[in-house]
């Protein structure tokens, strides 16, 4: 159908609706199929007909899916078909890392191609609209929902962005094998106070345009189709109601023309938030500020806008605009021509799951995500287990820790392959000996026994220790997000047998890790929740199979009280000095994390050296190409991944000590050499002038290559911006 035809659909729908039936399609109901929110009634058959919800979650499988959609096409007067939404972050029926260890393989083609799988399997099993990617910075590891998004740094998190979108929607919404996106949640969420879920955000708009927004912005360029504002508030103001952020900036300043879907419940909470006093001035408040979609909110569009427009809080033109946003939508979803369009057979959902060897990708996205963080005398790969291997710990046999938080995929969850037993098809000829036990937080006497007599008898021991996925998540911040008491006693214990330890750290976040198990471990790995194919990708790197080269996306904290603590700090006029009382640090701690961003080691040694840039001066317009050659001094093929950072030497505003500019990846046989190359353009030395706005300003700029943000191993030279 011509544009054209589609908007005089859209118009002529609009004309004919009730307001009833337009509230109707602001609404988002739950099928209930799965709970990703405070309980509720689930919609009801009579509810679709009569045309009062316009959209469902949390209902997913192509059966379920077309007898609920049948409702609104057969049975509703306007015959308007519904969408269907889901939160799948890394995978519906194939798992991949959560998202934040993703993120970890500086990576933005793994990231592509990843999304686009999710995006088949979603687009056969009735889905249409995925509430991902999630692209909150954090910096403050107690956070939980640390485990959804893509670390730290903007501008790793704008690379995320921008290829999850590519990935979900590929050529376009009513393509085949595609679903729509949802950047959320818009914004600073990670930021709550002390780390604790749904805590009030207070921060100066600087860093908010600095860090927060960016890489929303990089999904909006990228043509994202949702957002989703987050539940937090921003300086006082609910995100859902923060019209200087959804509707000046957003809209009107970055032209975003798709649908605000708001998040669960939050338009009602708003009430809670004690910005509006009952349901007619909260449904205001979120739609005047551009949130077109009231998720569960307890219907506070469906029976606070009419009060509200008879009060004459809301425009009628108002909530025909948002209508008509939602009825794009479903244009461009392709939903008026097939609302049966993904909807599979069961042989095309076979036919997807059958396509493009998706355990092979999950299998090498687990391997690009895990990171290794110590190799002390270069115990792995471990290349002599013949005899004895011991994998011990809680979560050495834990199929559940590579499923989505919500409960939808449990029933696939059970394919997913423990570490124990892909140790065990990759030494057939060893003793993988294992201690049973899968309680993370309590270890009894017993298991601890057995745990000390295997470690005992074994060469090598692979210890699983961490967090199950239900300590992170939505709703899963810890005040200490480190090891649970029981598996410190555990480590001690085996550590004390002096063998070769090797750590498996799962988690959700970076860890707080006790000094003795750094300094005792052999080798510590941090495998975050590798999903489908965790056990053969942690052999992979095990035994060799695959030379790691993951990264940290995010620094690991020495202590809690460090937090937050992130490469790209504002200077202070007292930097820290050892001998210097009066300047910025710790008496009882450094200030340095344990492991900086960008940290992570290989089985390869890679030496960088020859930092050179093809001109000393840039003007505005132009690129500056900076050069750096790499060696791998071996004893394996590896990769490399070589980090730009830029520091403004004067400025008007202070900057970060470190800014990311670029990152790249180089493939190295064995005493192979090669260069990289990094372009760098004027304008990417840009900042934030006073009224917000990017500025150039002339002078001088550090140019940083390293492998890490260990400013300290940097090699480094200066480019002058003239103006
Ligand atoms: C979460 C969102 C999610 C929504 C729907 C909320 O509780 O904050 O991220 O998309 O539920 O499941």
């Amino acid at each position: 159908m011509a544009q054209s035809d589609e908007n005089a659909r859209i118009e002529h729908l609009i004309d004919e609706m009730t307001l009833e039936e337009k509230v109707g399609q602001l609404t988002m109901l739950s099928g209930e199929l799965v709970q990703t929110g405070p309980a509720s009634a689930p919609v009801t058959s009579e509810a679709i007909r009569k045309g009062r919800v316009g959209s469902l979650l949390n209902l997913w499988g192509s059966e379920r899916v077309r007898d609920v959609q049948r409702h609104a096409v057969e049975g509703s007067r306007l015959k308007i078909p519904l969408f269907f939404c889901l939160d799948v972050l890394y995978g519906l029926r194939t798992f991949f890392p959560i998202p934040f260890g993703e993120s970890c393989a500086f990576d933005a083609p793994l990231w592509e191609k990843t999304a686009r799988v999710a995006a088949q399997e979603c687009a056969v099993e009735g889905i249409d609209l995925n509430f991902s990617p999630m692209l909150d910075v954090a910096r403050d590891p107690r956070w939980g929902r640390t485990v959804e998004g893509p670390g730290e740094d903007a501008f790793l998190a704008g690379r995320f962005a921008e290829a999850k979108v590519r990935g979900f929607q590929a050529w376009g919404l009513s393509a085949q094998g595609v679903v729509a996106a949802t950047a959320k949640h818009l914004a600073a969420y990670g930021a709550v106070q002390a780390g604790r879920e749904y805590a009030p955000v207070d921060m100066s708009a600087r860093q908010l345009h600095e860090v927060y927004l960016p890489p929303f912005r990089a999904a909006v360029r990228a043509g994202v189709a949702a957002i989703m504002p987050a539940f937090t508030d921003f300086n006082g103001v609910p995100m859902t109601a923060n019209a200087a952020i959804l509707r000046d900036i957003v809209r009107r300043d970055w032209g975003f023309s798709g649908v605000m879907i708001s998040d669960y419940s939050a338009v009602a909470e708003l009430i809670a938030h004690g910005i509006a006093a009952d349901k007619a001035e909260a449904a205001a408040l979120a739609l005047n500020a551009g949130v077109d979609i009231d998720m569960m909110g307890h219907d506070t569009y469906y029976d606070g806008l009419p009060i509200a427009l008879e009060k004459g809080l809301v425009k009628l033109e108002t909530i025909d605009a948002a209508v008509r946003r939602v009825l794009e939508l479903k244009t461009k979803l392709g939903l008026f021509e097939d609302p049966y369009r993904r909807c599979g057979t069961p042989s095309a959902i076979a036919a997807t799951a059958a396509q493009g060897k998706r355990k092979d990708l999950a299998r090498e996205a687990a391997c690009r995500s895990f990171v290794l963080l110590k190799n002390k005398g270069d115990v792995l790969p471990l290349r002599d287990v013949q005899t004895s291997l011991a994998v011990i710990g809680p979560l050495a046999d834990a199929k559940g820790e590579a499923r989505e938080p919500v409960a939808a995929h449990e029933s696939v969850a059970g394919t997913a392959i423990p570490v124990l037993d892909g140790l065990r098809k990759a030494h057939p000829n060893a003793k993988v000996a294992f201690t049973p036990g899968s309680d993370v937080v309590k270890i009894n006497a017993t298991q601890r026994a057995a745990a000390r007599e295997l470690a005992r008898s074994s060469d090598v021991i692979v210890l699983c220790l961490g967090e199950t996925m239900a300590m992170s998540g939505e709703a899963g911040s810890r005040g200490n997000p480190g090891l649970p008491a029981a598996q410190c006693e555990l480590a001690r214990m085996v550590l004390a047998q002096k063998k070769r330890v090797v750590i498996l750290l799962f988690s959700g976040r970076p860890l707080v890790l006790p000094d003795w198990l750094v300094e005792k471990a052999y080798a510590l790995v941090a495998a975050w929740f590798p999903g489908s194919e965790a056990g053969p990708a942690l052999a992979d790197l095990l035994t060799g199979r695959f030379n790691p080269v993951g990264r940290l996306s995010m620094c690991w904290p020495m202590d809690v009280g460090q937090i937050p603590i992130f490469f790209g700090a504002r200077p202070t006029g007292r930097p820290a000095a050892a001998n210097d009382h009066y300047t910025s640090k710790y008496l009882d701690m450094p200030n340095e994390p344990r492991f900086p961003f960008g940290y992570g080691l290989s089985y390869s040694r890679f030496e960088l050296s020859g930092l050179r840039v093809d001109r000393a001066q840039v003007r505005a317009g132009e690129t500056v190409t900076i050069s750096v050659d790499v060696v791998n001094h071996g004893p394996l093929a590896g990769q490399e991944t070589v980090l730009l950072f830029i520091r403004d030497q004067v400025s008007s505003i202070t900057r970060p000590v470190l800014e990311l500019k670029d990152f790249q990846k180089i493939a190295l046989a064995a005493a192979q050499r090669g260069t990289m190359r990094f372009d760098l353009a004027a304008e990417d030395l840009s900042f934030l002038g006073p009224d917000l706005a990017p500025k150039l300003e002339a002078g001088m700029f550090d140019v940083l290559i390293g492998q890490s943000a260990d400013r300290s191993k940097m090699l480094s030279t200066e480019i002058e911006l003239i103006l």
